[in-house]
C-alpha cells in the first residue's frame, strides 16, 4: 500500500473520486496558499491517522470552526494547514495566532481584532488585527486554552455576531473568516475550573478532530522517518537511512514528542552520521526519554497491537487465558489504549483494528475478567 500523502496524486487509498479531487487541489493550490516551497504532506497510512483524515476531508468544505486536539508534536498545526488547503479557502490566507504569547489581555485583543491609535498605552498607531488579515481564509488559533479570558469574550461576541470592535474603535467591522483552534489540554476540565469559558468551547467545537500520538500509529514512524530522510537527501544532497539496529532501537521506542520528536531525531541522525547509515550513537542524545534502549514487555505488546498485524485475541486474549500475561498487565495496556482513544472504547477498537462488529465480544471478555481500567466507562 502506499503511503497516505494527501498531496501525492496516485494515492489510491482516497478512493472516493471527490477526495482524489481534494487531494489534486492540495498540490495545485499548496504553492500559492504556502509560498513556493510549502506544500501541506501528511504522511501516514495506519487506521489511527486515517479516520482524523478523512473526518478533515469532509469538514473541509463547511465553514463552522473546527477544534483540533492531541497531544504536543502530533501534527496538529499540519492538519489545520491541510484543512485549510482542502478548503474553498485555499487561495486566501492562513493566519497562525500562538495564544500563549500574549499574556496581557489588550495586547491579546489587539493581535486578534486590531486597535486604534491611543487606544492603550504603547498603541501608537492603529493596526489591524489577525481576523482582518485572515479574511476570506482561516486562523489558526494555536494553544486556545491559553488564550486571555478578555480576548475570549471578544472571541466569543465575533463567533456570534460575525462581527468585532478593534480596540478603541466605536464602529464595528464584519470579516470571514474560518476559526480553527487546537490544544494539547483538556478544555473541558478547564471549562469546570472556569479556567475556559464553557460557551467559547462550544462555539469552537462545532467540529473536532482528534490527531493520534505516534505510538498509536503502528509502523507510521517508518513512512515519516523516510519522508524526513528524503527531505534532507533533496535539500542536502546525500540519500541516507536508519541502520538495523537504528531502526530495532526506534520501533520500541514510544516517542512522547511524537512527530516533531521524530523531525528532531531524523535530522541530527543525519547531520551527525559519518556513512550512509544513521547508527544509534548518532541520535540517542536526541531522543527525549531517558529509558531510551529497554522497553518494557508491556511496551512491546502495545506497539504490536497498534501495527497492521497486531491481534488483540492473539496477542492478548489468548495469552491472558493460559496466564502468560497477567491481569494488571492487560489492564494497563487497556489503559493505555483508552488514553490514546482519549476515553473511547469504539475508538480503540479502530486503533487496534479489531472490527466493530467484536465490540461486544470484546467488552464482554473484559467485564467477564475484571479487566477494565476502573475510570473507564461503556459506550453503547
Ligand atoms: N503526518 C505528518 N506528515 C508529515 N509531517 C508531519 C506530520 N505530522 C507532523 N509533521 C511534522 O512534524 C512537525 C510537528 O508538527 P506540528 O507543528 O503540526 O505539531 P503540533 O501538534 O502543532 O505540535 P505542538 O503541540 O508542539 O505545537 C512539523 O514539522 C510537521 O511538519
Ligand atoms: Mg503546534
Amino acid at each position: 500500500m502506499p503511503t497516505r500523502t494527501l498531496d501525492d496524486p496516485c494515492d489510491t487509498r482516497l478512493d472516493a473520486p471527490e477526495l482524489l479531487g481534494i487531494a489534486a487541489r492540495i498540490r495545485e493550490c499548496s504553492t500559492r496558499a504556502w509560498g513556493p516551497n510549502r506544500a501541506v504532506t501528511i504522511v501516514g497510512r495506519s487506521r489511527a491517522v486515517e479516520e482524523p483524515l478523512e473526518r478533515l476531508a469532509k469538514v473541509a468544505r463547511f465553514h463552522e470552526p473546527v477544534l483540533i486536539l492531541g497531544e504536543s508534536g502530533v501534527g496538529k498545526e499540519s492538519f489545520a494547514q491541510a484543512l485549510h488547503v482542502l478548503s474553498a479557502r485555499a487561495k486566501d490566507p492562513f493566519v497562525s495566532v500562538n495564544c500563549p504569547q500574549y499574556q496581557e489581555g489588550n495586547l491579546t485583543v489587539s493581535e486578534l481584532f486590531g486597535h486604534r491609535r491611543g487606544s492603550f498605552t504603547g498603541a501608537t498607531s492603529d493596526r489591524k488585527g489577525c481576523f482582518e488579515t485572515a479574511d476570506g481564509g482561516s486562523i489558526f488559533l494555536d494553544e486556545v486554552a491559553d488564550l486571555h479570558m478578555s480576548a475570549q469574550v471578544m472571541l466569543l461576541r465575533s463567533l456570534a455576531t460575525g462581527e468585532f470592535q478593534p480596540l478603541g474603535s466605536e464602529s464595528t467591522r464584519r470579516v470571514n473568516v474560518r476559526v480553527i483552534s487546537a490544544t494539547n489540554r483538556d478544555l473541558n476540565a478547564l471549562a469546570g475550573d472556569e479556567r475556559f469559558r464553557r460557551d467559547l468551547l462550544f462555539r469552537l467545537r462545532y467540529f473536532q478532530i482528534e490527531v493520534p500520538p505516534l505510538r498509536a500509529r503502528g509502523d507510521d514512524w517508518k513512512l515519516l522517518a523516510d519522508h524526513f530522510l528524503g527531505r534532507l537527501a533533496r535539500r542536502y544532497g546525500v540519500r541516507k537511512c536508519f541502520s538495523p539496529e537504528s531502526e530495532r532501537l526506534l520501533e520500541r521506542y514510544t516517542w512522547p514528542g511524537n512527530v516533531r520528536e521524530l523531525v528532531s531525531v531524523s535530522t541530527a541522525g543525519y547531520a551527525l552520521s559519518d556513512g550512509d547509515r544513521i547508527e544509534p550513537r548518532d541520535f540517542v542524545d536526541h531522543l527525549e526519554q531517558e529509558s531510551r534502549p529497554a522497553a518494557s514487555e508491556v511496551d512491546e505488546l502495545y506497539r504490536r497491537l497498534c501495527r497492521e498485524s497486531g491481534d488483540f485475541w492473539a496477542l492478548v486474549q489468548e495469552p491472558f487465558l493460559d496466564r502468560e500475561l497477567s491481569r494488571k498487565e492487560v489492564r494497563r495496556i487497556v489503559s493505555r489504549g483508552l488514553r490514546d482513544s482519549r476515553g473511547s472504547y469504539r475508538r480503540l477498537l479502530e486503533i487496534w483494528r479489531i472490527p466493530s462488529e467484536s465490540y461486544q465480544k470484546f467488552m464482554d471478555f473484559l467485564r467477564h475478567h475484571r479487566l477494565k481500567p476502573s475510570h473507564s466507562e461503556d459506550e453503547s
